[in-house]
């Protein structure tokens, strides 16, 4: 046994659309700035938790892979915003799918977590501790996004993405990783007092929300997902050449040109769904994974380069080869409950604590 593969794969984006036109009844912002600036058309609002989201497209990708959820040995969940600190999200993930007592943990690498969950499965089982991983990035971010301030509001969305991880003897499956992160600048993209630094009396929603130093996070993430990338290819031993389709974190489309750019990568090579989802979080890679296969993007033993980054500021990239099946084994009829509230009504919730956004007052 040298590595893993994926041999399922899933996704489940909550149904309540929050388009840039809903966002101009809101702030003062235009489709055309976000359009320009991001790529960015329309995001989501998930009206159940981050556990929900996770549990479905974690039980569509076992149907993907021809798995039961007893079968899965290690759940692995990739996400910054969790249910609740104590127990973890994966706890109950566990058991809203169903899998017996296998181990389960949450993992924070904020937008890299899929990488990182990437790595540290396929370590589990190249170790012998675990054969058959569940790896679901899921985020609700709306929960920490302060729709008072325009220049973060506008970017990210909610969703969830899942693999199943397995043994593989061949040569297809993840090839070479690199991860990284640079804490002295942890304090760029942050949601500063939600953990023990709180203040438990009164939460102040100013600390509470997504806080970022934009310009310095787009600098960044283009040097570290570039560098990260060809220290993937050389680990092992691939050219640019070789890349079949990047499938990277989808956090402004600039970013990803300007990363493509870079590698040398032309336009057919580069996956992007940013339009659809904005960025969410943990969640875009396997979300961009999944469309991919769906829009056959990606073919039998074609070479992936997974390339990520985010709050930490962590960073992380992975070459893939893919076997030969692109079609799932079979599909789940899971799905989330019908929403009881409109976007504007779920997003009540965030004017009451952040404030009222400038044209709502
Ligand atoms: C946030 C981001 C989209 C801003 O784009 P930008 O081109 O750097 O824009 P700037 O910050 O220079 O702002 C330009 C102007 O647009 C304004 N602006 C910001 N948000 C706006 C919005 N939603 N609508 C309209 N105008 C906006 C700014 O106030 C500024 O106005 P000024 O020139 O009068 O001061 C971009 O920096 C970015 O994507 N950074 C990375 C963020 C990220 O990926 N975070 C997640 C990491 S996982």
């Amino acid at each position: 046994m040298k590595t893993s593969r994926i041999t399922g794969w899933g996704k489940c984006m909550p149904p309540n659309v929050l388009s840039n036109h809903d966002l101009e009844q809101i702030v003062d912002t235009s489709d055309e700035w976000i359009t320009t600036r991001t790529g960015i058309k329309e995001r989501r609002i998930s009206h159940v938790e981050t556990s929900d989201l996770a549990a479905v497209a974690g039980l569509r990708a076992l149907a993907a892979a021809g798995k039961k959820p007893e079968d899965v040995d290690l759940l692995l969940l990739a996400t910054c915003t969790g249910d609740s600190l104590i127990p973890s999200t994966a706890s109950v993930v566990q058991k809203k799918i169903g899998a017996n007592a296998c181990a389960a943990m949450d993992l924070n690498a904020a937008c890299s977590g899929f990488v990182y969950g990437l790595v540290v499965g396929t370590n589990m089982i190249r170790g012998g501790t675990s054969k058959t991983v569940l790896l679901i990035g899921a985020e609700k971010l709306h929960y920490v996004t302060d729709f008072t301030d325009r220049t973060t509001c506008v970017l990210f969305g909610d969703g969830a993405g899942a693999v199943v991880l397995e043994a593989s003897d061949g040569e297809d499956g993840l090839l070479a990783s690199d991860l990284g992160l640079d804490g002295s600048v942890y304090d760029i993209l942050q949601t500063p007092v939600d953990g023990s630094m709180g203040d438990r009396i009164s939460p102040d929603p100013r600390k509470s929300g997504i806080k970022m130093e934009g310009q310095e996070v787009f600098r960044r993430a283009v040097t570290m997902m570039g560098e990260s990338s060809v220290t993937s290819l050389q680990r092992a031993g691939l050219h640019l050449d070789d890349v079949d389709l990047l499938i990277p974190h989808q956090a402004n489309v600039r970013i990803i040109d300007a990363t493509a750019r870079r590698l040398g990568l032309p336009e057919h090579k580069v996956f992007v769904n940013i339009h659809s989802y904005g960025n969410t979080s943990a969640a875009t890679i396997p979300v961009a994974l999944t469309e991919a296969l769906e829009e056959g993007r990606v073919q039998p033993g074609s070479t992936l380069l997974f390339a990520a980054f985010g709050g930490g500021l962590s960073w992380g990239s992975a070459v893939y080869r893919w076997g030969d099946r692109t079609e799932p084994l079979g599909e789940s009829d899971v799905t989330l409950p019908e929403p009881d509230r409109t976007t504007m009504e779920l997003l009540q919730a965030n004017f009451d604590f952040f404030g009222l956004p400038e044209k709502l007052s």
